[in-house]
């Protein structure tokens, strides 16, 4: 999805002033054989959200080596019982391995039809780019899936933060409105992703 490079490689330099659409390179007599290495994705951060996932992620930001490659890759580690929540990419369509574990992946079309599948260790799927999709852990253990992307910085649009975590927050009746209810059950849901 991302445009194609215009040479051999282009580190991006995170901490220049200027950029359009992308980040400069660094200059090429500071790359180093590390700048296209990324240990980020080695082990398993803490659990930390309220869902009981953990998604690492190895894009442009975390590792400048990406930079207009048009690739990413991230880790999700999701506890028993936890959920990625349903989320979609802006940029890129995403394909995924599971290493460990048993998940339900779901996809929500543009036509609001659902697909899904259980799936267990060493198979892939794929989400088309912008498709809200998510991974519940439906095994006994923990499951461990890698995901790839064709864009060096996909964007993550996680429904449930962006409705009722956004700061500074959307207006209550904005959501009483859409979800039909009243604002004690938006109020509810608000109070648990108070992170
Ligand atoms: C999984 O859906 C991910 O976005 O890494
Ligand atoms: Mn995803």
């Amino acid at each position: 999805a991302d445009p194609d490079p215009l040479q051999d490689l282009c580190v991006a330099d995170l901490s220049a002033s200027i950029s359009a659409n992308n980040f400069p390179c660094k200059p090429l007599s500071e790359v180093t054989s590390d700048d296209f290495v990324f240990d980020g994705l080695r082990k398993q951060a803490n659990f930390t959200d309220a869902f009981g996932v953990t998604v690492t992620t190895g894009n442009v930001l975390s590792f400048p080596g990406l930079n207009t490659l048009g690739i990413a890759m991230n880790r999700v580690d999701i506890e028993p019982g936890g959920i990625n929540p349903p989320h979609s990419h802006p940029r890129a369509s995403e394909i995924g391995i599971v290493i460990e574990g048993k998940i339900l992946a779901g996809i929500v079309t543009t036509e609001n039809v659902y697909y899904s599948k259980v799936l267990t260790a060493g198979q892939v799927f794929v989400i088309p780019r912008g498709l809200v999709h998510f991974q519940l852990n439906v095994g006994r253990k923990k499951a461990l899936t890698f995901t790839a992307f064709n864009s060096h910085l996909p964007g993550s649009t996680v429904l449930p933060l962006n409705l009722f975590a956004a700061a500074p927050s959307i207006p209550v009746e904005v959501l009483t409105k859409t979800f039909l209810v009243d604002e004690d059950a938006i109020n509810n849901i608000k109070s648990k992703f108070v992170f």
